[in-house]
């Protein structure tokens, strides 16, 4: 077992308006209570919409829950004339403790590349919000066993210019492409030869502290009941969960089942 929290993320995606956002967060806090989980055994993150943020953290710090959020974006720039961006500074206003950046979504409908993300990660790491680096390959490089160097080409040109001190705490989430949102899974097996490989490129480039404290998540169709065999392996600290966050109950059973594993 390593040291390093469990971390169970929820990417609500565009599901869920400001209102929807506020019922949801606080059923899955009751259900956490009533799972009798808290954060002596795990940090649960919601990560709604932009338009949702405001509320979800007037609910948790008015009723002092112990859940985390973040955004599922970022603008590389500071704010100024750049319509329709979100600072990070702003985001840092609102409490939120994580950004996703790099997600594969936004990678396919809005062509970011690895250089965007990372001066979206650079921009995250200036306002001390935690990046959640998403990095994943498609079926077709899967299918052609180039997933491995895939993957890891994207890690390293996603983190280009930044060193290990720069680095502490990033969270980085393997989520392989056709997992996402088709029910299909990868193995634990598949999520632990990422999850190993991905650390060891860490090592190499940043040392041995950095690699081994940092959490690298498994995303992709993560349920209920395949959640304990995803994180199986030692080199998995969490899931990046779409659809099975975006009830409260039913993602708390999740974070119960990830518990228990
Ligand atoms: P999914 O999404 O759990 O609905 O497959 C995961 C993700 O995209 O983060």
């Amino acid at each position: 077992m390593s040291d390093r929290t469990l971390l169970l993320a929820g990417n609500w995606k565009m599901n869920h308006d400001h209102l929807e956002a506020i019922s949801t967060v606080q059923k899955l806090a009751w259900a956490l209570e009533d799972a009798k989980l808290d954060e002596s055994q795990c940090e649960v993150v919601v990560i709604p919409p932009f338009t949702d943020i405001r509320s979800v953290q007037t609910l948790i710090q008015g009723d002092k829950l112990w859940l985390r959020y973040g955004a599922q974006d970022v603008s590389r720039h500071a704010p100024g004339a750049h319509t329709g961006e979100i600072a990070a500074s702003f985001l840092s206003r609102l409490g939120c403790t994580y950004v996703v950046v790099g997600h594969s979504e936004r990678r396919a409908d809005n062509h970011e590349t690895n250089d965007l993300v990372a001066a979206k990660i650079k921009a995250a790491l200036a306002q001390e919000i935690t990046p959640i680096l998403c990095i994943g390959e498609s079926l077709e490089q899967r299918q052609e066993k180039t997933h491995v160097d895939f993957t890891l080409n994207q890690l390293d040109e996603s983190l280009a210019g930044f060193d290990a001190a720069a680095l502490e705490g990033i969270v980085i989430a393997y989520e392989p492409v056709w997992a996402i949102g088709t029910g299909e899974t990868a193995t634990a097996a598949d999520a632990a030869e990422m999850a190993t490989a991905i650390r060891a490129r860490l090592d190499e480039k940043y040392g041995s502290p950095l690699a081994a404290s940092t959490r690298i998540l498994y995303g992709g169709s993560v349920k209920t009941d395949n959640v304990a065999e995803i994180l199986g392996s030692d080199d998995v600290d969490g899931a990046l969960v779409g659809g099975a966050s975006l009830s409260g109950p039913d993602f708390a059973a999740l974070c119960k089942a990830a518990v228990a594993k």
